[in-house]
């Protein structure tokens, strides 16, 4: 049987003060909705579930947007109306059959074992997550009778004080049949302090018909936290930060300072390496056995072979380096570059969408771009490949143990042969055969007897 995800995304989000709707705002690299997505797409992996209904309403073109590609069903609720409302507008398209998992887009880190768990409790056909908190102001709370079983949630709003004691709080993630859902939904009524229609009333409504309510707990208290401000996002992204940095330990990295490493996204890592300050992991990072990374360092999508060094404040993007290199400070790999075991990238060297061979190195202030080098190579200082000659791209191909001189202009498309040489300060515009030496630049001459101009008195 297939079960139905509906992910409630229709709310303003007012007190974030921001032109972004609250569920495009970014933690760790990552909207908030596509945080719930993720686990959505995580969690059917191991239940049957159909294509997720996003309930939008604020900002929904920009919210659709974001999830272009993504196979989603989106209802618009145009008014906000309650949490029951939103959930009444999806009737028309929901399955008589299955069950429901029922979302808020701005409850990003629910956890993908919690999500189960929550199904598994709902075989009454019906199961809300659970949690008690310290402080639960704000929350609406779970009402129990004395054997225990839940009765019904009462919002803050409309709690007696007897009831604003009640620990125990309504995260709001519920698993609920399908034809409950078609059943009671439509009787909802709005006779409350907000004058909403409440998605929590069809619990009372359940009870009353003799259901017993599941409930299940998350794994961590972060997974039910929900984001209404700035400052409840920059809250929840320490936690979440301080969640990773904690696993990382856990599997034997040395993390210089837990609070000093942020993650935005997934990393996997071989045994013995060691992160220093201030360092940025982005996107997919797999960071081989003994690989450091030095403080200040940007990571997006790559890949470091074991004992590859990155020196401080080093810069990359989309990077496949192989074993034992040697990379920064301060260097920039752009998108597509590949580099091979042994290879070395000095300070201020940029490199983009170029392949370089074993024990090649590019040690100082250089440009290398569309560029195809063996093994062995050594490019000195200061030696720019010419690829762009103002509208399209050429490719530069330096051969296995060439030299090339530093301060040297390789103007693509060109071929550098095996062995070859070139002389420092050469601006080379034709190919150099292999194991030839070029010289391409003015000759010097020395004048004998030169005085140098003296200055007007
Ligand atoms: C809701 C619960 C409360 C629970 C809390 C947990 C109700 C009545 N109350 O309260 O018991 O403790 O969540 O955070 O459900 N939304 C819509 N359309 C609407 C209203 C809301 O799509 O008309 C969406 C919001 O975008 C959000 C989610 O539903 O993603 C929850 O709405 P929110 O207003 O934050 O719920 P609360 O009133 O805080
Ligand atoms: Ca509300």
């Amino acid at each position: 049987m297939t079960n139905t995800v509906i992910i409630l995304a229709a709310g303003k989000g007012t007190r974030m003060n921001s032109r972004l709707p609250k569920v495009l705002q970014p933690l760790a690299g990552q909207s908030l909705l596509s945080h719930v997505l993720g686990t959505v797409r995580q969690l059917g992996q191991q239940v049957s579930l159909g294509t997720p209904i996003v309930v939008y309403g604020h900002g929904g073109k920009e919210v659709q947007a974001s999830c272009a590609g993504q196979p989603l069903e989106w209802v618009e609720q145009a008014e906000q109306k309650g949490t029951g409302h939103a959930v009444q507008m999806v009737l028309p398209v929901l399955p008589q059959d299955g069950v429901s998992l029922i979302l808020s887009g701005d409850v990003p880190l629910m956890g993908v074992g919690t999500l189960q768990r929550l199904m598994d409790a709902a075989s009454s056909g019906m199961a809300m997550l659970s949690v008690r908190l310290e402080n639960p102001t704000g929350y609406g709370r779970i009402v129990r009778d004395a054997a225990g079983q839940i009765q019904r949630i009462v919002e803050q709003k409309d709690a007696s004080d007897a009831e604003k004691q009640i620990s125990e709080i309504n995260p709001g993630v519920y698993c609920v049949a399908n034809a409950l859902l078609h059943r009671l939904l439509p009787r909802l009524s709005n006779n409350n302090a907000q004058g909403e229609y409440y998605l929590t009333d069809i619990i009372g409504m359940a009870v009353a018909e003799g259901i017993v309510i599941g409930s299940a707990s998350p794994d961590h208290e972060f997974e039910i936290e929900g984001v209404n401000d700035k400052a409840q996002l920059a809250q929840l992204e320490r936690r979440w930060q301080r969640h990773q940095v904690d696993q990382l330990l856990k599997q034997g990295v040395t993390v210089i300072d837990p609070a000093r490493l942020d993650i935005r996204g997934r990393v996997t890592v071989g045994k013995d390496v060691l992160l220093d300050v201030n360092v940025i992991l982005e996107g997919e990072c797999q960071l081989g056995d003994g690989v450091e990374i030095g403080a200040g360092s940007i990571l997006r999508n790559v890949q470091l072979g074991a004992g590859t060094q990155v020196k401080p404040y080093t810069l990359m993007e989309d990077v496949r380096i192989g074993q034992n290199a040697e990379i920064g400070p301060f260097a920039r790999l752009r998108p597509d570059t590949v580099l091979a075991d042994e290879t070395r990238i000095g300070n201020f060297v940029e490199v983009k969408k170029s392949t370089l061979g074993t024990g090649s190195k590019v040690n100082h202030l250089a440009y290398i771009g569309d560029a195809v080098i063996g093994s062995q190579v050594n490019v000195g200082a200061g030696t720019i490949t010419c690829n762009y000659d103002g509208a399209n791209k050429h490719q530069t191909t330096i051969e296995d143990q060439a030299f090339i001189g530093s301060n040297s202009s390789l103007v693509a498309p060109i071929h550098i042969g095996a062995g070859a040489t070139v002389g420092a300060g050469s601006v080379v515009t034709k190919n150099v055969p292999e194991h030839q030496l070029a010289i391409a630049r003015g000759q010097q001459r020395n004048t004998a007897n030169f005085t140098r101009p003296v200055k007007n008195k």
